[in-house]
């Protein structure tokens, strides 16, 4: 049974498939490489003890991902391969439109000529835009407020057709917050730019930076910051596997929210990371940014029902293996 990780070298994608392989999966990975790096896949392969094989291609070219599909015998996919990045989406939609429509629609069209029928994907919170109400289940409204969650979006509604003209079957798992890296403190986070609050508290912590801007005191939250819900990327990286498996068993296609329910303000984030790190972080209060809502927490109710998946892993779990990842690895995979 073998499984092909499109993006597997990337943050979430590398983590899922340390967890495929601990559960037995054969997995084959496929990325372009363009904002990750190989040395995931070197250090993937010490951690598993597995001959993972990486494809260097781009989704967008049809014919290598359906050599690949037929070359390694694959059975489901989980589609990572996109970019991500919401703040260079606004300033550069057409790439995301490029790269995570396009993209997705040949990777969709290989499947179907290579008869492979089963996709998980990953998608996003940000599907839904300012939430209506708290926490946001499935059914609510969607109105993504950038492009990378428009093309997210678009990207379901293209499974959803796909599924129903010929047969693919999907599941849809709409993240919010990942954050940790995994035990071991090989593989996690390393985007370039970095703009996510965990990674950017720990290089303050570390001293690759000298401080962290928190953008706006002043939501209806309890003490002003905003509120997110940060799910450990192991706990990700789990749902995969139970959304894989709900596939492989027959499943029909769906769309999950992952989260914990729990919602944590930027000041706790902040105190967890003081308290474990045992390091002063310099904090300087700034503005808000442009279209940060001040509340995001997920209903997880229909992936613990349907998936039989919950998350287990706390804030301070999060903050230990990402502080094990940043401070074995304060450039990422640079040496
Ligand atoms: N924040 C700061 N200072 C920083 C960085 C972030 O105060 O230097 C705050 C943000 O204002 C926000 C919180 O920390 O309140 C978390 O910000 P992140 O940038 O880490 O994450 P977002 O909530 O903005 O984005 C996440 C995912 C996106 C996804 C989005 C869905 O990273 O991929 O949720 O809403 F699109």
């Amino acid at each position: 049974m073998k499984i092909l990780v499109t993006g597997g070298a990337g943050y979430i994608g590398s983590h899922t498939v340390a967890q495929l392989c601990a559960d037995g999966y054969e997995v084959a990975v496929l990325d372009n490489l363009y904002t990750s790096c190989e040395e995931s896949i070197v250090r993937l392969r010490k951690i598993t003890g597995k001959d993972i094989p990486l494809h260097k291609a781009d989704i967008r070219v049809q014919e290598n991902v359906r050599k690949v599909l037929r070359d390694e015998k694959i059975e489901a996919i989980i589609h990572f391969a996109a970019y991500s990045l919401v703040g260079e989406s606004m300033t550069n939609p057409l790439k995301y439109y490029e790269n995570n429509l396009y993209g997705t629609k040949q990777l969709l069209e290989a499947m179907i000529e290579e008869k492979v029928n089963k996709i998980v994907f990953s998608s996003t919170a940000a599907t839904y835009g300012e939430p209506k109400s708290i926490p946001i289940l499935e059914t609510d409204e969607t109105n993504p407020t950038n492009p990378y969650g428009e093309t997210k979006l678009s990207m379901e509604k293209m499974f959803k057709w796909t599924a129903s003209a010929h047969g693919v079957r999907f599941v849809s798992l709409r993240y919010f917050n990942a954050c940790g890296a995994h035990e071991s403190g090989t593989i996690g986070e390393a985007h370039n730019p970095e703009t996510h609050l965990i990674p950017i508290i720990l290089q303050a912590a570390a001293g690759v930076r000298k401080s962290i801007s928190v953008y706006g005191a002043d939501y209806p939250t309890r003490d002003g910051t905003c509120v997110r819900d940060y799910i450990h990327v192991s706990d990700l990286a789990k749902a995969h596997v139970a959304a894989v498996k709900y596939l492989l068993d027959g499943g029909k296609s769906d769309i999950f929210n992952l989260g914990t329910e729990t919602g944590t303000t930027v000041k706790e984030v902040i105190d967890a990371a003081e308290k474990i790190t045992g390091k002063d972080i310099k904090v300087l209060y700034g503005g808000r940014r442009a279209g940060d809502p001040a509340v995001l927490t997920a209903s997880n109710k229909k992936a613990r029902e349907i998936l039989g998946w919950k998350p287990e892993k706390t804030m301070d779990d999060i903050i230990s293996s990402a502080w094990k990842w940043h401070s074995k690895n304060p450039y990422g995979y640079k040496k």
